[in-house]
């Protein structure tokens, strides 16, 4: 999965940034693209010119260098990547990377891509298990960082520890594997729908809901970096595009049914994570409707298809159940009225789980009657639990 992939390597300014030629080389040998972005510190480690010799392309040290081919808009260096590799990174960039500082090329890069980053940490033992770093990791990792903890071994300073950059090998696996050349879900096909409907009344109006599309961008995300073939199917959000999947932007809920319908043909799972209407105004006025003398306005609504319930094909079917009293109850009935494998119930009326935050506690229901309630936990992690589930379901994954 190396092959024809542009890989954004990072370097920080760690001891362990000598190894990074290595990891470099093997990589290009894999005929992967290698973009290198050193810091500052990292150059005093190793030169510029070994990355160069041995990727076969410009460095990038200084964002604002004439004579990088990047520079002129180093947002098109996150936009080539297909995955960016921080290998080593220490702690100081861990904590920029956490709190969203982009003060060089590299932290600027990080906070612009939509491609899955992989961090391989290395530093001190005593940094790498001060709190506050164990903390920037554990935010990063609920973003969808993939982090590859340091190894035990022998330190910079002497002594023993917990610091050492991770061998050649995983950090190369890891990468493979985030491009989806051996994750879990490899040469899967999953449709996710996300975001809430708009069903209009006019042309300057609509009829919609709350839904951020936060928990199906999620979901999106951790299937593509767990080497699913994604095709996202999005309502209207404020959210960017993500990288690696096809992405699909429909309005109404016919929009979205038709979208759907066509998308399933080769899929493995839907899961439906759209908020989708349940009803649409009778019509929609072609002009814009003014308030003339009107003291009310009665609006006709009909329903709209149920996506989920009609849809036809031999594959997992996840639904989500949004309610405010007696979850668990209706999200049974639900899943035995859409006929699905899965359903996500969560209680909209909990401020952790509700719309637009970035976390979510919900309770997981089965068709063989298995009902799991989860923690609270970041969407991402959520989306992880729900592709364990599929992923049994799928039967082939292993
Ligand atoms: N859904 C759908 N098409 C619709 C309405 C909902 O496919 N027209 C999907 C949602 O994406 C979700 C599941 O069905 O995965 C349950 O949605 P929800 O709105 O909670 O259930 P409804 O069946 O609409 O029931 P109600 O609104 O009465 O709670």
């Amino acid at each position: 999965m190396l092959k024809g992939k542009t890989i954004v390597l990072g370097i920080t300014g760690g001891i362990a940034a000598y190894k990074a030629a290595e990891i470099a080389s093997k990589l290009t040998q894999a005929g992967a693209r290698v973009e290198v972005v050193m810091t500052d510190a990292a150059t005093k480690f190793i030169t510029s010119l070994t990355l160069r010799n041995i990727t076969g392309r410009p460095v990038v040290t200084d964002m604002f260098e004439p004579a990088s081919e990047w520079s002129v808009e180093h947002i098109a260096l996150s936009e080539a990547a297909d995955a960016v590799l921080v290998a080593p990174a220490t702690a100081n960039t861990i904590a920029k990377f956490a709190t969203g500082i982009a003060d060089n090329m590299l932290t600027s890069v990080v906070l612009a891509t939509k491609a899955p980053v992989i961090i391989a940490c290395a530093m001190n033992d005593n940094m790498y298990s001060n709190p506050v770093t164990q903390e920037n990791i554990e935010k990063l990792k609920d973003r969808g960082f993939k982090i590859i903890e340091p190894a035990y071994g022998r330190l910079a300073s002497g002594k023993m520890g917990k610091g050492r950059l991770a061998e050649l090998e995983v950090i190369i696996a890891k990468v493979d594997e985030v491009l989806g050349g051996r994750g879990d879900f490899k040469s899967k096909r999953i449709v996710v729908t996300a975001g809430g409907t708009q069903e209009p009344l006019d042309p300057v109006r609509h009829i919609s809901n709350r839904s951020s599309g936060k928990m199906g961008y999620a979901m999106a995300e951790a299937a593509r970096d767990r080497g699913a073939d994604v095709t996202l199917i999005a309502a209207p959000t404020s959210l960017p595009d993500p990288a690696g999947m096809t992405v699909v932007h429909v309005r109404t809920a016919v929009q979205m049914k038709q979208a759907v319908d066509k998308a399933v043909k080769k899929a493995d799972a839907l899961i439906m994570a759209a908020a989708v209407a349940d009803y649409q105004p009778k019509t929609a006025a072609k002009g814009k409707i003014k308030k003339e003398s009107k003291d009310s306005l009665t609006l006709e609504l009909v329903r709209t298809p149920d996506i989920l319930g009609e849809v036809k094909g031999n594959f997992v079917k996840v639904g989500f159940a949004a309610e405010s009293e007696n979850t668990v109850a209706n999200a049974k009935a639900k899943l035995a009225k859409k006929n699905l494998d899965l359903i996500v119930a969560n209680d909209i009326t909990d401020p952790q789980s509700g719309f637009d935050v970035d976390t979510n506690k919900v309770t997981l229901l089965d068709r063989s009657g298995k009902v799991e309630a989860l923690p609270l936990m970041s969407k991402r992690q959520v989306a992880e639990q729900i592709l364990d589930r599929v992923g049994k379901l799928v039967g082939k994954v292993d």
